[in-house]
């Protein structure tokens, strides 16, 4: 399994990374304009947060295939380390996928809602396929069953090495039924992320256990007995 991050928050980041097992970190535009903070000072800071060898998804700007790929070109250099770029499904950005591929730099197809956009995408070359979960389901459309299609339609194309980055969470259950439907990787904002964990008879259990060690053994942890 791959969990990321999708966040921009250099303080989330670096608790997520600490305490979670992390592969590596999302950003979008909007993502990074929440920030309001300098493009390189926010991704320099998040390469030094995770090191080189995990990931980091920047995304592509541009509106050209030629703009797109001399972005994806300049980020490799720039930022450096283990960098996938996104690229959103249109057309110009599917040429640059395939360009892409050639050259042989990495990326990430994003804000996809189609099963179709993505199986094109993964054609074109694309190593991650990020189906946006609620942003389809905001319009009533059913973002786990994209996901469940993705799946199928990968399958029937021949193109299993492309690998589903569920993206685009707003609460458990979704990030819970991507998985279950065969996404291998979700990027998952830092609230919903740590509600993954969250269960109130948890929380119950250990000061249970706190309470009762505590009513024989006082503040001593097992290493001072
Ligand atoms: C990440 O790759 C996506 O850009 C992100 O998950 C979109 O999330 P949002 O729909 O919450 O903005």
């Amino acid at each position: 399994m791959i969990y990321m991050l999708d966040t921009a928050d250099l303080e989330a980041i670096k608790r997520g990374n600490d305490l979670f097992p992390i592969s590596g970190v999302t950003t979008n535009p909007s993502i990074i304009a929440k920030e309001n903070k300098a493009f390189f000072e926010i991704m320099d800071g998040i390469r030094s947060i995770i090191g080189k060898e995990k990931m980091i998804h920047a995304q592509a700007v541009g509106k050209t295939a030629d703009v797109i790929v001399k972005e994806a070109e300049y980020l490799n250099k720039r930022i450096g380390g283990n960098l996938y770029v996104k690229i959103p499904v249109f057309p110009e950005g599917i040429k640059a996928m395939k360009i892409m591929k050639e050259k042989g730099i990495n990326t990430t197809a994003t804000a996809i809602l189609t099963s179709q956009q993505a199986l094109m995408a993964a054609e074109a070359g694309a190593e991650y396929l990020a189906p946006y979960i609620n942003r389809a389901d905001d319009i009533c459309d059913d973002g786990i069953k994209i996901v469940s299609e993705i799946v199928e339609l990968l399958g029937v194309g021949g193109l299993n090495n492309a690998k589903i980055l569920g993206a685009s969470f707003k609460n458990v259950k979704q990030v819970h039924e991507t998985i279950l439907n065969g996404a291998k990787s979700v990027t998952v904002n830092p609230e919903t992320f740590e509600r993954l964990l969250y269960h109130p008879l948890t929380d119950w259990s250990i000061d249970q256990f706190d309470k009762d060690w505590q009513s024989v053994y006082g503040d001593k942890l097992t290493f001072d007995l």
